[in-house]
């Protein structure tokens, strides 16, 4: 059981490397499951529908989303009828949409399961108490769980993963943007690693524009963030679980740049 992770696309040019990209890996690296981050899709800020559909046909099975998603209104229009697609499951009670989804492929079921951190982050329910809860739920169908945990500190990340080794398949942070390179199975058999990257813009700041970003720090006066131009790069995981167990065998990292280009 493979599954492949894209970690946050950024607006038109992370778009372009989605569809350039996504079908080459799910050629080379044959996963059971593909998932995307999408929750910078449109503009750098959530998600249309247009694009969640786009992504599908990529090859996408599920999309998970983060602390963006109600940027672009136009969520709330399809979201409801998105059934491959995950919100942070931590929102209050009633908030639209689904928190998790479970993916059937073949005859092995995955859950996915988005989470969103509260340390340096808008205030949400407990991602732990979440987790918890959801975990034991979906276990009752599958063992296969894959936990994108949308979060700013490594702390949060880490203190996740610790908590849910042994009872998901793996535990992939997002939103920081930057691939860490701490990828590693935790001794009761998640996989885990704090940041996946992003995919998008190369030349720029978590893939905004660099000058206006900068401009921002040099005299902490508001601008308006646009996505960046130029170089792309792509930032991934491929996780490989035992089809029994859901225990992780294997994480390796996956990026694609000028400096690491792609090979078949
Ligand atoms: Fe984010």
């Amino acid at each position: 059981m493979k599954i492949l992770f894209v970690g946050d696309v950024v607006g038109s040019p992370g778009r372009a490397m989605i569809r350039e990209y996504l079908p080459k890996l799910k050629r080379k690296y044959r996963p059971t499951i593909t998932i995307v981050n999408g929750e910078n899709a449109a503009g750098g800020k959530g998600i249309t529908e247009k694009i969640y559909k786009s992504f599908l046909e990529s090859g996408a099975q599920a999309i998970t989303l983060g602390n963006h998603t109600w940027d672009n209104k136009e969520i709330f229009e399809f979201i409801g009828e998105a059934n491959w697609m995950a919100r942070p499951a931590n929102y209050p009670e009633g908030t639209p949409g689904s928190g998790y989804i479970i993916v059937k492929v073949n005859d092995i079921e995955v859950g996915v399961i988005n989470l969103m951190g509260r340390t340096f982050m808008p205030p949400n329910d407990s991602p732990f108490q979440k987790a918890e809860e959801l975990v034991e739920k979906i276990r009752e169908r599958t063992p296969h769980i894959f936990v994108d945990f949308h979060a700013e500190a490594t702390s949060e990340k880490q203190a996740m993963g610790w908590f849910l080794d042994g009872r998901v398949t793996a535990v992939v942070g997002t939103h920081t943007h930057v691939q860490t390179a701490d990828e590693r199975i935790l001794p009761e058999g998640t996989a885990y690693l704090t940041d996946v990257g992003m995919t998008g813009p190369m030349d720029s700041i978590i893939g905004m524009n660099k000058d206006v970003v900068l401009s921002t720090f040099l005299t902490n006066l508001p601008a308006r963030f646009e996505v960046a131009k130029g170089r792309e790069q792509l930032n991934g995981v491929l996780i490989e679980a035992d089809p029994k167990t859901g225990k992780a065998i294997h994480i390796e990292r996956i990026r694609i740049s000028e400096e690491h280009p792609f090979y078949s």
